[in-house]
């Protein structure tokens, strides 16, 4: 007997079959082959992942790698009140996942109303969030002293984004740190990505785990503190890490604040779904302030008369953002949030006619620029940083330190980053 030999189709053709009819047996009938020869060919084309992925789109579920799934239906009577039962009616386990949201989309006309439920989902894999771990963080056993100046340094760094952190900037910001040793940074917000806890729509090109964006910022926070181990850090949350907080609340709300044991009179210890914990603050001595609640409240006090903020704002072009979130604090304020760069002024006149003149400052992005992290088409962003110098009498100057083509420039310094080379 010979062999039989298929000419086969392509495999896009063979991953639709198995989508449209919701099995490889139905995929081996409408192909006109035999399963047996469907299974092998499959096998030595390593289509495996690619074939579950189009057996779930069958039944209504979207893959979406290893963060985030969707199942939907348009028939109403397969809705249910109990999402674990819809989950398991997709042959997912209910345990294995949580819900994110549930979306009910309605489109169509009047005539022909057309109406969808889709859920989203995650893997428990929140749960196995683990705090960021290179060799560990060694405090220098004797802190060396700040540079004699007048007033007090503090930097604003912020917008981040790690792992899409830009690390000729990270190099730059560093070098400057060991030159300039200021006393305060202050971490704007944005520390980290986290992507794919996003109500956004996934993107799989630009979507990084959640433990990559943790561990990535630990190493940044790492290099600051080894490149200026006096000064003193705090961080504010911003949007992208309020992130963890709304998918505790939202899927594992009874996991919110849990805590390791507390062991005889030892102080009750930090959440282990936070960031303070999961970025290993403690070790750092970073100052997690916490905004009790949402972010957009969380403020620091920098002097007697500025703040710093994530911000809440985000308009277009670069001092628009500053001028309305300065508008509507009345006083003089440092944000991020908005990834530009400006410092923008406001003259108040009181009823006897004294003035007083106040300052909104937009920090930049400490974010690669070039593709707009994946959702933002050429963007009006600005990188680099900004630094307050804060006098006795509670005067202060700012000064913006600008990232442009490898040149970090501040104040008369320049940094290159050709000669620095690039940290991480
Ligand atoms: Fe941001």
């Amino acid at each position: 007997m010979g062999v039989v030999r298929h000419h086969w189709v392509g495999d896009d053709k063979i991953i639709e079959a198995v989508e449209q009819t919701g099995s490889v047996i139905g995929a081996s009938k409408a192909l006109g082959v035999s399963r047996e020869a469907l299974r092998h060919r499959i096998r030595s084309r390593a289509l495996e992942e690619e074939i579950e992925a189009a057996r779930l789109r069958h039944k209504g579920v979207i893959h979406e790698g290893a963060d985030r799934a969707s199942i939907y239906s348009t028939e109403p009577d397969e809705w249910t009140t109990d999402l674990r039962e819809f989950v398991k009616r997709r042959g997912l386990d209910p345990d294995d996942w949580v819900i994110l949201r549930t979306r009910l989309n309605e489109w169509g006309t009047d005539e022909e109303p057309m109406t969808q439920i889709r859920v989203d989902l995650a893997p428990k894999a929140l749960e196995a969030l683990m705090p960021a771990r290179a060799e560990g963080w060694k405090p220098p056993k004797k802190l060396p002293s700040l540079p004699k100046r007048e007033g007090e340094l503090v930097a604003f760094f912020g917008d981040q984004h790690c792992p899409h952190h830009d690390v000729d900037l990270h190099a730059a910001a560093c070098q400057w740190l060991r030159v300039n040793k200021p006393n305060r940074g202050i971490l704007i917000g944005d520390m980290l990505d986290f992507d794919s806890i996003s109500r956004h729509r996934y993107n799989p090109e630009w979507s990084r785990s959640m433990q990559e964006c943790i561990d990535t910022a630990y190493g940044v926070l790492k290099d600051y503190k080894e490149a200026s181990p006096a000064t003193q850090w705090q961080l504010l949350s911003g949007n992208h890490e309020a992130r963890l907080r709304n998918a505790v609340i939202d899927s594992l709300l009874n996991m919110y604040g849990l805590r390791r044991a507390k062991v005889d009179d030892e102080q009750i210890g930090e959440s282990v779904l936070s960031i303070s914990h999961l970025l290993r603050l403690d070790e750092l001595e970073i100052e997690w302030v916490n905004p009790n609640g949402d972010y957009e409240h969380a403020q620091i006090r920098v002097g007697e008369n500025l703040a710093a903020r994530h911000g809440w704002i985000a308009t277009q072009k670069s001092g628009t953002t500053a001028l309305k979130t300065l508008e509507h604090l009345g006083h003089s304020v440092v944000v991020g949030h908005s990834h530009r760069m400006s410092e923008v002024f406001l003259t108040k006149h009181d009823i006897d006619g004294n003035t007083e003149t106040l300052t909104g400052v937009e920090c930049g992005t400490m974010a690669k620029i070039k593709q707009g992290l994946g959702y933002s088409v050429a963007p009006d962003w600005q990188a680099g940083f900004a630094t307050a110098t804060l006098f006795d009498d509670g005067k202060f100057n700012i000064d913006l330190a600008k990232f442009i083509n490898g040149n970090l420039m501040w104040r008369d310094q320049r940094i290159v980053v050709e000669d620095v080379g690039t940290g991480t």
